[in-house]
């Protein structure tokens, strides 16, 4: 399969290009550093990046940003950030990368642990992964051609808790997360969110 990975550079994203290489044929995508990059929170950037691409079989986005913070200290700025990437970034990969989508094939998105078990000072990315959980949903009743779509919704990453200085035994190895990814890229489910052990 064709796989375009959107994000391959970051923890999770590097985790399933290692995971997917060999068996399948890998793009990888993301903001700076790949050779085919794109910023998802502008549509030209995704159209263009489409355009280079051509056809293919299955796009994963490990990809999307959005901010901490207090409900009562994010500002307008905060809220639209994380719509315009984390969401409508994720949200415009699926609107503007479905006429190019192969028939049978797959996307899979990224949400996060904070859509369904918030903690303080998380309203605004619990506010775009509970958004996305609903719109992986409803866009499987819509999808044409035999098209899947999921969502996977990962817990804290180890990698990621050791870089903030924290312990990594209470997370999860991005190369675990991976395996789901993988899941939902060659099994069969569709409007499913895929919480990770
Ligand atoms: N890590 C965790 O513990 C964890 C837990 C739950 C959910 N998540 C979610 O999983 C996703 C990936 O997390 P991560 O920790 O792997 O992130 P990361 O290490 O910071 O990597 C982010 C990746 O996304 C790319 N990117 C950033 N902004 C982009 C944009 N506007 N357009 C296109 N690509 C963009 C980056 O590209 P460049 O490197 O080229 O800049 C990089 O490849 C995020 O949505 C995050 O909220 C992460």
């Amino acid at each position: 399969m064709k796989v375009i990975v959107v994000g391959a550079t970051g923890t999770i994203g590097s985790a399933i290009v290692r995971n997917l290489s060999g068996p399948h044929e890998v793009i990888s995508v993301s903001q700076h550093q790949s050779e085919i990059k794109v910023d998802i929170s502008d549509i030209e950037s995704i159209k263009r990046m489409f355009t280079r691409i051509g056809k293919f079989d299955a796009l994963i986005s490990a990809a999307g940003p959005a901010r901490f913070g207090a409900l009562q200290v994010l500002q307008d700025e905060d809220f639209d950030f994380s719509l315009r990437n984390k969401l409508m970034g994720q949200v415009n990969l699926v609107r503007y990368g479905l006429d190019s989508m192969n028939d049978k094939g797959s996307f899979t998105l990224t949400s996060g642990v904070l859509g369904r078990s918030p903690v303080p000072g998380t309203p605004a990315l619990s506010l775009v992964n509970g958004g996305l959980e609903s719109f992986v949903r409803a866009a499987a009743l819509d999808l044409p051609r035999g098209i899947r779509i999921n969502i996977v919704s990962p817990g804290w990453i180890s990698e990621t808790l050791q870089q903030m200085g924290k312990d990594p035994a209470t997370g999860t190895p991005a190369d675990t997360v991976a395996q789901d990814y993988l899941r939902c890229l060659e099994g069969n489910m569709n409007g499913t969110t895929v919480i990770p052990a």
